[in-house]
């Protein structure tokens, strides 16, 4: 059997003929190799039912890691705000290349870091026994899960900042990490201090024993709390209102107190180019690093930082 011509006729481009000009109609022949295709070409309304149905398989594919992470998160966490999880090894390794690109320090350095933060059983069972003590643990995880808050850890034990400001607290997870950094290098012969500012009086209330030694809170609105700080800044972590004017104008106020090797973190860097813009405006590189959550339900995050001392390349 001859093979079966398929194919449709369609305008074509303007020719000249003679002195004027005339639309050519050509006939484009399809030949599909597989005979599905063929019969799609040939019956296009079943062709259409089957590709719809395949895509709609392909996008049930795509959600069902959501819809099982959800009912896992549904089942197994007690959060209903600024949630924690755990991050892929994969987004272990884009930390500590991000650590390493912003810092100059060997990305193997890098890791080692985050890997401290990461195991810190200290730290851990302090986060397990102030939940279950405190009178809203129906409402917070007892299991510390860092994200991205340990991309601000390996930067603090590289750095060795003597003064930290956070802005953003929210429990204090973050600070308490934080904390944990300052001891080490603190126990390593370089101290320093961190500054928690929240808006929220109740505040860091995971921040207790042995860490809060090394952090002081200030309450009030993150702008009011900076335009009264005279300490010169090494590490700030932007993580208090969302919003691109506020965090911009933060930016703006530390600005003329970062140390010369400071280095700025936004923990909104996926939503906001606030940082991206401060850093083109003081013509500073900026560097971005994704959060990928092991539990495919979160909505995934980014840290971005512009650290101060190296100059646009
Ligand atoms: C995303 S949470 C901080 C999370 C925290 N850094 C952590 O590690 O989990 C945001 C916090 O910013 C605080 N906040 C919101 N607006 C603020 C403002 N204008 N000034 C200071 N803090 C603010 C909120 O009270 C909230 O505790």
């Amino acid at each position: 059997m001859g093979r079966v011509v398929t194919g449709r006729w369609v305008w074509g481009g303007m020719h000249r003929a003679g002195e004027g000009l005339i639309r050519v109609r050509t006939f484009v022949q399809v030949y599909p190799r597989s005979r599905g295709k063929r019969i799609m070409v040939r019956a296009p309304v079943i062709g259409r039912a089957a590709v719809f149905l395949f895509r709609m398989s392909l996008g049930l594919r795509r959600l069902a890691p959501q819809a099982s992470g959800c009912l896992r998160w549904l089942c197994t966490s007690r959060e209903w705000t600024n949630f924690t999880f755990h991050v892929t090894e994969h987004n272990l390794r884009e930390m500590a290349e991000f650590v390493h690109l912003v810092t100059g320090a060997p990305r193997e350095t890098a890791r080692c870091y985050l890997d401290e933060g990461l195991a810190d059983t200290g730290l851990r069972r302090h986060v397990a026994e102030v939940t279950a003590a405190v009178p809203f643990c129906a409402f917070a995880d007892r299991e510390a899960r860092f994200g991205r808050r340990l991309g601000w850890y390996a930067l603090a034990r590289i750095l060795k900042p003597r003064v930290v400001v956070e802005s953003g607290v929210d429990k204090g997870l973050g600070t308490c990490l934080l904390a944990a950094a300052l001891l080490r290098n603190e126990a390593d012969g370089s101290p320093g201090k961190a500054y928690a500012l929240d808006i929220e009086p109740g505040a860091g209330w995971l921040v207790r024993p042995p860490y809060s030694s090394a952090v002081e809170f200030r309450v009030g609105d993150s702008h009011a709390t900076l335009r009264q700080m005279s300490e010169q800044i090494d590490l700030f972590v932007h993580d208090s209102d969302h919003s691109y004017q506020h965090e911009a104008g933060e930016y703006r106020i530390i600005q003329e107190r970062l140390s010369d090797e400071a280095v700025v973190v936004s923990d909104n860097a996926h939503k906001s180019t606030a940082l991206m813009d401060f850093a083109a405006s003081v013509g500073r590189d900026y560097y971005f690093c994704p959060e990928r959550p092991e539990n495919e339900f979160y909505p995934a995050g980014g840290i971005g930082a512009v650290p101060m001392g190296k100059s646009r390349g």
